[in-house]
């Protein structure tokens, strides 16, 4: 199928480069040109594993095309995919004038009867809405559903969950339209669940609501678990042998971040709110989640004291391993509130770095290898679980540092090497390790 994606950012780029290796011939469209030149180019403007290979690949082949001119993206087309950003707004509702603008291009410019997909988390209504403003400035003539595909790819794994996810929502209420966009997938693995429009775009937000809550519960556990001495870490792999509950998400540490999981509570709440119903236990997920994120710093403060002109080492600064996603990351939380301290911080990520550069600025040294963050270090943080971070040698720390003092806000370090080695080691949810210190 002819297909244009619309915003070429983590969902329409790897949406474009997966549909374009299933054999569909794609256009990619953004109104920011400079990333179109750096995807002519072969040169993705974010880190996902497998991406670039994808992109050259079928860039060469003549399979996906990058164009910022509306005119070239939108002419005979039978598909046309939404991905914009739908960011938050200060009142916590999602802002949909990236979307509204973007149909309206499109609409303008479309000159055939096709499909219009929006796989960007939308508000329950939303697509009525964009039906609407299609509808506004298309040409009468035209037939242009709107049908909801809301995305599931987790950044990091994303290739893999668009090709191997869990499932493919799809909400429309032309059963033409819907039927179009399953043969589609139909080359994709996840199974297909059709439903209604309102029901797609609530199942998005309901599903990151609940991954948020769960995130947060364990978080409590955890927090209970330090006060009573047991181990969250036992306690989880002990609740989630139960099938009803599962493993994934049990994870305590210092909360959630990303570019979705904030924003789209907040979305959620806000949409309760607007039919007056208070979503009591999404309120308390996040209000938990707020305060798990200063945990670390407040261990430090009391272990260590104040913080000011001692040299801290701060390890990942993504949201999470395998991006170089930096929005609503826990680690730029606290590197700004390490440097708000007036400590020295040493900040070191594998991808993350010239993100991070631009909201830091130099209120942090950024290190090209975790060697040089830790020498001298005072006090190492442990916030993004990077492969190269979790497999650093633990004998490494004592030697490289001033005193070797580890907070583990992702509890991703081996907690038995920290005794051996007379390492001070404080975890989440579980027992610290606390050798006589130097005075
Ligand atoms: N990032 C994720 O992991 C993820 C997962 C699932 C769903 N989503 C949802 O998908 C949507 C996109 O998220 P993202 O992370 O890919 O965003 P992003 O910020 O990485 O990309 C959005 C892109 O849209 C472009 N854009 C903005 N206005 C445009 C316009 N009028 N026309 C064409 N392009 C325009 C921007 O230049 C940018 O490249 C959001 O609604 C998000 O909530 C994201």
């Amino acid at each position: 199928m002819k297909v244009t994606v619309t915003g070429t950012g983590y969902v329409g780029l790897v949406t474009g480069v997966c549909l374009a290796e299933k054999g569909h011939d794609i256009i990619c469209y953004d109104t920011n040109e400079e990333k179109i030149d750096a995807l002519r180019a072969g040169n993705p403007s974010i880190y996902e594993p497998g991406l670039k290979e994808l992109l050259v690949k079928n860039s060469k082949d003549g399979s996906i095309q990058f164009t910022a001119d509306p005119e070239k993206a939108y002419r005979g087309r039978d598909v046309i995919i939404i991905s914009v950003g739908t960011p938050e707004q200060e009142n916590g509702a999602a802002d949909l004038s990236f979307i509204k603008e973007a149909v309206s291009m499109m609409a303008r410019h479309i000159d055939q009867d096709c499909v219009v997909v929006t796989k960007s988390t939308v508000p329950v209504g939303t697509n009525e809405n964009i039906a609407f403003w299609i509808e506004e400035n298309k040409s009468p003539s035209l037939k242009i559903p709107v049908v909801s595909c809301p995305e599931f790819l987790r950044e990091g794994s994303a290739i893999h969950d668009t090709f191997h996810g869990d499932r493919i929502i799809i909400g429309s209420s032309s059963k033409e339209a819907g039927d179009l966009i399953e043969k589609l997938y139909q080359d994709f693995s996840p199974p297909v669940i059709r439903t209604d429009i309102r029901s797609s775009e609530m199942i998005k937000y309901a599903s990151n609501a609940f991954l948020a809550a769960k995130i947060s519960f364990i978080n409590e556990i955890a927090n209970i678990c330090e006060r009573l001495g047991a181990d969250v870490e036992e306690v989880a792999a002990g609740m989630g042998m139960d099938k009803r509950i599962g493993r994934q998400f049990l994870n305590a540490g210092i909360g959630y971040g990303g570019s979705c999981f904030p924003k789209d509570i907040n979305a959620l709440k806000h949409m309760a709110d607007k039919v007056d119903y208070k979503f009591k236990v999404l309120e308390a997920a996040a209000e938990v989640n707020e305060g798990q994120s200063g945990i670390l710093l407040e261990k430090a403060r009391s272990l260590i004291g104040p913080l000011e002109n001692r040299k801290v080492t701060l390890l990942g600064l993504s949201f999470k391993p395998e991006t170089d996603d930096i929005r609503e990351s826990q680690a730029i939380k606290l590197a700004k509130s390490l440097a708000k301290e007036n400590a020295k911080v040493y900040a070191y990520d594998p991808a993350a770095i010239e993100k991070a550069k631009a909201v830091l600025g130099n209120s942090v040294v950024y290190c090209s290898s975790i060697e040089e963050a830790l020498l001298d270090s005072e006090a190492a943080f442990i916030v993004t679980e990077w492969e190269d971070i979790i497999r650093f040698p633990i004998a490494g720390y004592p030697i490289l540092m001033k005193e070797p003092i580890i907070f583990d806000g992702r509890n991703c370090l081996p907690q038995e090497s920290m005794k051996e080695l007379g390492l001070t080691y404080i975890p989440i949810g579980r027992k610290g390790i606390y050798p006589p210190r130097k005075q």
